[in-house]
């Protein structure tokens, strides 16, 4: 098993200590191989605002780095640890960057055989919610299995600790056992509805971003699948509800 952990600390201290945590746990139960990424080593340059990933398409993109070799990791392991210290109450800002660097996967996702863990490290409780946040929409399609945040507050008694390594622990290997499953993708309400909207729009949208309509326009559903009778009708029902909204210019 292929375990990628992606590291936006340039510190090896406590995202790094606790992902060492996290893999001495994984390699005392399963038979393992882990990859560290840290993001302030690769050639992953800063975005440049220019929107062309998101209209024209990804291979517009002006800034030639590592953003490709770095999917194709993301790609090939069996699964992603993405991990961020909190700053100022998010990720922090290699992070950040990492997240608007892939932003075109929020319009056109793709991982949808990928299994994530988000581990956030914080000095206190505060943030650690609208950082793990921001680290999910890095899984675009793929499935969150586990989350966790870790407070490394001095001030923190033996009990508190006690339960937190309890709870890493935990998630690491609900993490773990779930790569051990054969993965099946199934569709989830909120996939079935971003699928529609963009359908939706991405032709109304076809002059100024191509890219969306290409990708949306010759799909029935981001991955071929059997769609139940019921998905699709969401699929129908929220088409045409955006497709009125649209219209009459609410959406
Ligand atoms: C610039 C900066 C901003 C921070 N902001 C917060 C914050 O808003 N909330 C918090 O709980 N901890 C905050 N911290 C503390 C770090 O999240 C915490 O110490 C983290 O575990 C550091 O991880 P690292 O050792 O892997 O770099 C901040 C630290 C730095 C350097």
């Amino acid at each position: 098993m292929k375990i990628l952990a992606i590291i936006s600390s340039p510190r090896k201290k406590n995202t790094y200590n606790a992902i060492k945590t996290i893999e001495s746990i994984h390699k005392k139960n399963y038979d393992c191989e882990y990859e560290y990424l840290f993001l302030h080593k690769v050639d992953l340059k800063c975005c440049m605002g220019c929107h062309l990933c998101l209209t024209k398409g990804e291979e517009f993109c002006p800034l030639k780095d590592d953003r490709d070799i770095i999917i194709n990791k993301i790609e090939s392991a069996d699964g992603v640890i993405l991990a961020s210290p909190n700053h100022t109450m998010n990720v922090n800002w290699r992070m950040k960057n990492f997240i608007d660097r892939y932003s075109y996967l929020m319009h056109r996702p793709r991982f949808f055989n990928q299994r994530f863990m988000i581990l956030i490290t914080s000095g206190s409780y505060r943030g650690i919610k609208e950082a793990m946040k921001a680290l999910e929409l890095m899984a675009s399609g793929g499935k969150v299995i586990s989350k966790i945040g870790v407070t490394n507050s001095p001030g923190m008694n033996d009990k508190k600790r006690r339960k937190q390594s309890k709870k890493l622990k935990k998630e690491a290997i609900k993490f773990i056992n779930n790569m051990n499953k054969p993965f099946v993708y199934k569709p989830s309400f909120g996939d079935l509805i971003w699928f529609s909207i963009f359908k939706v729009l991405s032709k109304e949208t076809e002059k100024e971003s191509p890219a969306d309509y290409e990708y949306y326009s010759k799909k029935e559903f981001f991955v071929k699948l059997d769609l139940s009778i019921g998905q699709r009708f969401i699929l129908k029902m929220f088409k045409a509800l955006f497709g009125f909204l649209n219209r009459i210019g609410l959406v």
